[in-house]
């Protein structure tokens, strides 16, 4: 490995400079405004594996391309489906910025810009990897696949088709990812589950225009007031979850669990100031760990209706919106409390008023075996590369791919984050370390080598 190690260190510059170029694209999955771009960044990566020495196609979909590559066949080595995502989330609020978001600046030890961690920095991390193979070795220890996509941020809804289809084409002994983060600062980790998703959007639709609230108010029902109301009664003051059903599938924590949560070095002060809060609030009788990772929530993502210029203007509003997700735990069906959600809901509309609502999409929770090999070889690479072995994680966040891989392709999944939860992910101000950019590809390098070995 002492040459890999060496090709690392000599590239290291252009690896960074490489990802500063892939930032400069504003590749927003959601905007269609962006498609240009999203389009432009499937090609930068097309373009990273011609450099790597594999060769990769470009898949057409409804929405926008999946980059599939791939390595000639190593008869009896493992075959390992790495994936990653090039498209962000948008980057609103702009005003809220240092720098502009696709204009990436390095400050200190950190690179800031949309997507530097989530998800563009830490994916391009293993076509770095097997770049540095390709270059020095003219091969890989074990036979890598590639599947990289642009949808992530808005439901893998086209992915999942295709990997329907492809069955043969990504079939592989195990996934990896590396999407979600550290525990902290210098204590890397692996992410042995993921919460699942459900999201919708729901409108609630009363008189067919904007009305004089003195002239017709009290006569009929006001969609923004009974919007409210209906979101009201999603949670008690507990913060417990009111939806008929929404905890009949939870799988508890087992009381050995518990204790490694509890186990893990957790500052509530510093936590709390990080995000700007004076107190935690959630579900009684669970730690913040454990409401962060291992329990169900269900979580307003914005609200509009009627009048919210300047000055007051008296209206009964002709509509109200909600936008809602839940965080699902294993076991829980994603369907299952979609319907439950949008019937609850119906049952809390006031008379004279309809509701139109959207499922976006769905992914179940997961949980994974933490000592098979390839955990093993994933621990021994994270240990050589960060000088310390993973403290092994849950995490809340959710990708959808993970669950449709077990589905489909029978395989688990090694989640290697090398981002922080503090690097911004969806926020203003998004940032990678590029310490953990380079130490990700050195991982990443060794991964392929003990993966070869177990
Ligand atoms: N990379 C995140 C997921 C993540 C972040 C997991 C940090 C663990 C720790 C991913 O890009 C993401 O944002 N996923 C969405 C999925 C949704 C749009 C279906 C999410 O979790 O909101
Ligand atoms: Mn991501
Ligand atoms: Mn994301």
């Amino acid at each position: 490995m002492q040459k890999i190690d060496q090709y690392l260190e000599e590239n290291a510059q252009r690896f960074t400079d490489e990802l500063l170029e892939f930032l400069r694209i504003p590749s927003i999955s959601a905007d269609s405004q962006y498609n240009d771009d999203v389009k432009k960044a499937a090609n930068f990566v097309v373009s990273q594996f011609s450099q790597a020495g594999f060769e990769s196609e470009t898949i057409e979909t409804p929405g926008h391309p999946i980059v599939f590559a791939s390595r000639a066949e190593i008869e009896g080595a493992p075959t390992v489906l790495v994936y990653g995502h090039y498209d962000v989330q948008p980057a609103d609020p702009l005003d809220e910025w240092k720098t502009p978001p696709f204009e990436p600046t390095i400050r200190g030890e950190h690179v800031f810009a949309r997507g530097a961690t989530d998800d563009k920095g830490q994916m391009l991390t293993h076509i770095k990897s097997v770049e540095a193979w390709e270059k020095v070795h003219g091969n890989l220890p074990v036979n890598v696949k590639f599947l990289i996509e642009g949808e992530e941020e808005v439901g893998s809804k086209n992915l999942e088709t295709f990997i329907e289809q492809n069955k043969e084409k990504l079939d592989c002994d195990i996934a990896v990812i590396s999407d979600t983060s550290q525990y902290a600062p210098e204590i890397p980790a692996i992410t042995y589950a993921l919460r699942g998703i459900t999201a919708c959007e729901l409108t609630v639709k009363g008189p067919s225009q904007d009305l004089h609230s003195g002239v017709f108010g009290g006569s009929i029902a006001n969609p923004v007031n009974a919007l409210a109301r209906m979101v009201a009664a999603l949670q008690d003051e507990n913060g417990r979850i009111q939806i008929p059903g929404f905890y009949d599938d939870v799988v508890a924590l087992s009381e050995k669990e518990r204790e490694a949560m509890a186990a893990l070095p957790f500052d509530e002060a510093n936590y709390l100031s990080n995000l700007g809060v004076s107190a935690t609030f959630g579900e009684e009788g669970f730690t913040t760990l454990e409401r962060r990772w291992a329990r169900p929530t269900c979580d307003v993502n914005g609200i509009v209706g009627g009048y919210t210029g300047e000055g007051p203007k008296t209206i009964v509003p002709s509509w109200a919106t909600v936008k809602i997700s839940c965080r699902l735990v294993p076991n829980q069906n994603p369907e299952k409390i979609s319907a439950s959600l949008e019937s609850f809901m119906k049952s809390k509309l006031s008379p004279g008023l309809e509701m139109e609502f959207v499922n976006y999409h769905g992914a179940p929770g997961l949980v994974f075996d933490f000592n098979s090999p390839s955990m093993e070889a994933a621990k021994a690479a994270i240990e050589k590369s960060f000088g310390k072995a993973p403290v092994m994680i849950r995490e809340g966040g959710s990708i959808p791919v993970v669950g449709t891989f077990q589905q489909l392709l029978g395989v688990e999944t090694l989640l290697l984050g090398w981002g922080q939860n503090t690097d911004n992910l969806h926020s203003p101000n998004e940032h990678f370390n590029l310490k953990d950019f380079q130490r990700g590809i050195r991982a990443s390098a060794y991964l392929w080598k003990f993966l070869a070995e177990m």
